[in-house]
């Protein structure tokens, strides 16, 4: 998912849904990974369910999770799903700010969404925007807070509960390992539109996220 705010500031932080003192501007582990190229609509990988993570503790998947914190933040994204880089397994990463103010850095294996009581819910609509349709954000409703269950990349139980925006990041991430983008949420119409200016805006992104790998120092896998 695309970013709600461009610069962090001194807030509260909570990585793997627990608070830390003290945080960088981007999570240690981008360091090491690599800036890969991010699938499109269109692309058949977006387009059906993941498969499930069986195998924790290996190298494979630590280096998986590199990847993707270094192809978020090239992207400048709030949250990114394995698909979205071409693998076909249920993960994603994330930072994003709730709508307090606080970051959540972190990533979850396997995500399963907590049920929502429907009588309950709050229902919010707020911009949102996906890496996968570069360019466009469009409104939609999501529900206000979100707990999402889990595993950590050693096959430890992980739950991350969100709120406001950080809440529409899990929902969001968790469709993309569903086959669901955001815009399959909209009307026909909306969608249309939001596809037309995609079209129009992705190849200035592109050169965007070229840009921010060489200003980050990372190594920039991505052709497109
Ligand atoms: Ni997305």
């Amino acid at each position: 998912m695309s970013q709600n705010r461009s610069s962090a500031d001194d807030g509260e932080v909570r990585v793997l849904g627990r608070p830390v003192a003290e945080f960088p501007a981007f999570a240690p582990e981008a360091t090491r990974g690599r800036a890969l190229r991010i699938t499109v609509v269109g692309e058949e990988i977006l387009h059906r369910p993941c498969r499930p993570v069986t195998e924790f503790g290996t190298e494979v998947l630590e280096r998986l999770i590199y990847d993707m914190f270094a192809t978020m933040y090239v992207a400048e994204g709030a949250g990114l799903a394995a698909n979205q880089v071409d693998v076909d397994l249920r993960l994603f990463v994330y930072d994003c700010f709730d709508d307090d103010g606080v970051r959540h850095v972190g990533y979850i294996v396997n995500p399963v969404l907590d049920p929502v009581d429907l009588k309950l819910r709050n229902l919010v609509e707020a911009d949102e925007g996906c890496l996968s349709v570069p360019g466009p954000r469009h409104a939609l409703a999501r529900n206000d807070t979100t707990i999402v269950r889990g595993a950590d990349l050693r096959g430890g139980p992980l739950v991350i509960e969100g709120t406001g925006y950080f809440a529409r990041c899990l929902q969001h991430e968790v469709d993309h390992l569903d086959g669901r983008l955001y815009i399959d949420r909209l009307t026909k119409d909306e969608r249309r539109s939001v596809l037309d200016e995609m079209a129009e805006l992705r190849d200035r992104v592109f050169v965007r996220r070229r840009e921010r790998a060489r200003d980050l120092g990372l190594p920039d896998l991505s052709d497109g």
